[in-house]
C-alpha cells in the first residue's frame, strides 16, 4: 500500500541533534519544500532552534530532559535581554492568551517513543509541547525516512494538527497516542524492530556453528527474513507463520532443541518465542491435541510427541497454509559448511 505524501504545512523547523534520526528528518522536511535547519543540541547555536515554528529535539532519550532544561534556560536569558519570549514577535499569529495552549504557540516536540511529554515540562510555560516518533528503524544517518512509516504523535491541542501535517507531508501514518500508552506502543516496536534483530543474532551464531563465517550467516538469512516479512505483508497475521510448529512437526522441535543443548541461551530464547506462538497456532485452527504437543515440545524435548513416530503428520485444521518459504534457511551456494550442516543426524528441517 502506498501513502500519498501531502503539502507541506506552512511552519518552519528547527532540529536538535546531529545523529541519525536528525539527518533523516532534516533531510526529508528539505526535500519536501518545509524550511528547516540542523543544529547541535551541544552548541550555544541551539538557542536559534526556538526561532523556529516547531523545534524538534532528535536527541538520546536520556538527553531530552537536559536539552529541555537548557533550552528553558536559553529562552529566559533571552526573554530577560530581549523583552519578549523567544521567537516571539509582535504580531505572531500565535497570540499570548491563547485558549488553545501556552504563550508563543512555538512546539517543541521530541522523538522518543516510550517517553510522555514529561521530560519537556521546564518549556511548558512557553511552549506546546509533543512526541513525534517514526516506528522506523534508523541504522545509519544515510537511512532515509520510508513511506508509509507510522508515527505516534501525543501533544498539547494546537500541535497535533501540525505534526499530523507533517507526517502526511512526510508520506507517513499519523497515530495519536494517550501518554499512558506510549511505553506500550514503543514496547511493540522494539519487540518488532530490535528483536527481529537479537533473533536473527542468535540464529547467525548457529550458522556459525555450522562452520560459515559471519558474514556468510547474516546473508544467508536475510533472505530468509525478507520472504517472512513478504509472506506477512502478502497474508497476515496469523497465515505468515510458516515453519514447523504450525505443521505440527514435533520431532522437528524436539531435534532442534536436542542441537541447541550446547547454547542454552538460544534453547531458552527458542523455547519462549515457539511458546508465545501458542495464539498464533490456535487462530490457525490447529486441533487441542496437536496443540498440546507443539507446547509440550517447547517446553520439555523429553515429552512425547503424538506425531514423532514416523506418522505422516496431519495438516492443522482449517490451516490456509500460505507458500513455505520460510522453514529452511535458503542454501549458501557453493557453500559446503552449511551443506554438512543440513545433512547432520539430527539437524534437518
Ligand atoms: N534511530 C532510530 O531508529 C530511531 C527511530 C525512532 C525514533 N528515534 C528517536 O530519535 C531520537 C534520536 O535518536 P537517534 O537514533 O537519532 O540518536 P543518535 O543517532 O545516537 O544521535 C543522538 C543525538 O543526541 C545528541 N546527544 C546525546 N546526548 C546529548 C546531550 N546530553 N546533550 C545534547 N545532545 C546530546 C548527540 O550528540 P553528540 O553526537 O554530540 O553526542 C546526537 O546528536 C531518540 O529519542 C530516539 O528514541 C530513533
Amino acid at each position: 500500500m502506498t501513502t500519498q505524501a501531502s503539502p507541506a504545512p506552512a511552519v518552519t523547523v528547527a532540529v536538535l541533534g546531529t545523529g541519525r534520526l536528525a539527518h533523516a528528518l532534516t533531510t526529508a522536511l528539505a526535500a519536501r519544500g518545509v524550511p528547516v535547519t540542523m543544529l547541535s543540541a551541544r552548541s550555544p547555536e541551539r538557542t536559534r532552534a526556538l526561532d523556529a515554528d516547531l523545534t524538534v529535539l532528535a536527541v538520546s532519550d536520556d538527553a531530552i530532559g537536559p536539552v529541555a532544561d537548557a533550552l528553558a534556560t536559553d529562552a529566559a536569558a533571552r526573554a530577560a535581554g530581549h523583552g519578549s519570549t523567544a521567537g516571539h514577535e509582535a504580531g505572531d499569529e500565535h497570540e499570548a492568551g491563547d485558549e488553545q495552549g501556552p504563550a508563543t504557540g512555538h512546539g517543541v516536540v521530541h522523538c522518543s517513543g516510550a517517553l510522555d511529554l514529561t521530560p519537556l515540562a521546564p518549556l511548558a510555560a512557553d511552549h506546546r509541547l509533543g512526541a513525534w516518533h517514526p516506528m522506523q528503524a534508523f541504522a545509519t544517518v544515510d537511512t532515509p525516512i520510508a513511506p508509509g512509516v507510522t508515527w505516534g504523535i501525543t501533544a498539547d491541542p494546537g500541535l497535533r494538527d501540525v505534526l499530523a501535517e507533517l507526517t502526511t507531508t512526510l508520506g507517513g501514518r499519523p497515530v495519536l497516542l494517550r501518554p499512558e500508552d506510549r511505553a506500550r506502543y514503543h514496547a511493540a516496536a522494539t519487540m518488532a524492530s530490535n528483536y527481529t534483530v537479537v533473533l536473527v543474532d542468535h540464529a547467525a551464531r548457529l550458522l556459525q556453528d555450522c562452520g560459515l563465517d559471519a558474514r556468510s550467516a547474516l546473508d544467508a538469512l536475510l533472505p530468509l527474513v525478507r520472504s517472512t516479512l513478504d509472506g506477512l505483508q502478502d497474508v497476515g497475521l496469523p497465515a505468515g507463520l510458516t515453519g514447523p510448529a504450525v505443521r505440527g512437526d514435533v520431532g522437528t522441535i524436539r531435534r532442534h532443541l536436542a542441537a541447541l543443548a550446547a547454547r542454552p541461551d538460544t534453547a531458552a530464547l527458542y523455547r519462549a518465542v515457539g511458546l508465545a506462538a501458542h495464539d498464533l497456532l490456535v487462530a490457525r485452527g490447529m486441533d487441542p491435541a496437536t496443540l498440546a504437543a507443539i507446547d509440550a515440545a517447547f517446553r520439555d524435548p523429553d515429552a512425547p510427541a503424538r506425531h514423532d513416530h514416523g506418522d505422516p503428520t496431519p495438516p492443522a485444521h482449517g490451516d490456509p497454509t500460505p507458500p513455505d518459504h520460510g522453514d529452511a534457511a535458503p542454501p549458501a551456494h557453493g557453500d559446503a559448511a552449511l551443506r554438512d550442516c543440513a545433512d547432520h543426524p539430527g539437524s534437518s528441517t
